[in-house]
């Protein structure tokens, strides 16, 4: 391992924006922050939102220099990229920002019903050829839910057009209300200024000149857990045009 990581692993462990559960505190378990959020860290009431595969941070830390009067945690398991927004969080001392070092799957493990209000999933990895482990594909839909204020939010924003109809279909097969969906943001003049902040990914994307994609829908609360979300049998959700999926809703 490179001496620059183990030195950021190691300054990982003095940041007090920063949450690294063991496995053994996560996996069957309920990590001690479980229910605790608002209490423990952020001593207010104020909606908690999370971002998932956060990376470096630069949504959590910028939404949070923005929102003063909302919570924001970055979640990725890499640590020495979280170490970013962290170093960030603690040097600027935004006491309405936190980093969870912890693999999504766990997740459920973290949070306790209704404790989070909205979730971003900033450039996540398409995984197209292994469906669970998509980060809104329907195994991991059902894990948010279950800590989700009811008719939470969930946006997406990625430069995989694979992603985000994939996304759209799931939504659409478990009739789930799309707030908002968008192919191109910059070149439909559609980014305000939340959707124009920009991360290290997104800033590759965009130089090789790719349009970036978002999308918005409310995810039922846990109340609807009895019935499971379905997952959509598509193969190739590149090729969907805004027309293939309208009237997609059975
Ligand atoms: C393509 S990068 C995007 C990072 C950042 N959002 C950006 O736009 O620059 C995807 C990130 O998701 C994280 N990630 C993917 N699957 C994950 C999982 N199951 N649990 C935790 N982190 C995950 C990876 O570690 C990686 O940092």
């Amino acid at each position: 391992m490179g001496k620059n990581k183990l030195k950021r692993f190691e300054e990982n462990k003095t940041f007090t924006s920063l949450f690294q559960p063991e496995h053994n505190e996560v996996f069957n378990a309920g990590y001690y922050m479980k229910g605790c959020w608002h209490r423990k860290y952020f001593g207010n009431d104020n909606p908690v939102i999370l971002e998932l595969g956060c990376g470096r941070g630069e949504y959590t830390v910028e939404m949070g220099r923005k929102y003063p009067d909302l919570n924001f945690i970055g979640v990725d398991i890499k640590g020495a990229r979280i170490w970013r927004g962290a170093k960030s969080a603690d040097g600027e001392n935004l006491k309405n920002v936190a980093f969870l070092r912890c693999r999504i799957e766990f997740i459920e493990s973290v949070f306790a019903a209704d404790e989070v209000s909205e979730i971003w999933i900033t450039f996540a990895d398409p995984q197209i050829n292994r469906h669970n482990k998509r980060l809104t594909g329907t195994r991991f839909l059902e894990r948010y839910r279950k800590f989700l204020k009811p008719g939470g939010i969930v946006h997406l924003k990625t430069d995989s057009l694979y992603l985000h109809n994939y996304t759209m279909l799931v939504a659409l097969k478990n009739r789930l209300e799309i707030l908002e969906s968008n192919r191109d943001i910059y070149g439909s003049g559609w980014a305000n200024e939340l959707l124009s902040i920009k991360t290290k990914y997104e800033t590759q994307f965009l130089q090789q000149g790719l349009p970036i994609t978002y999308m918005a829908f409310r995810l039922e609360s846990h109340e609807n857990l009895r019935v499971r979300l379905v997952e959509p049998e598509v193969t190739d959700y590149s090729a969907l045009t805004p027309e293939d999926l309208s009237g997609c809703t059975q």
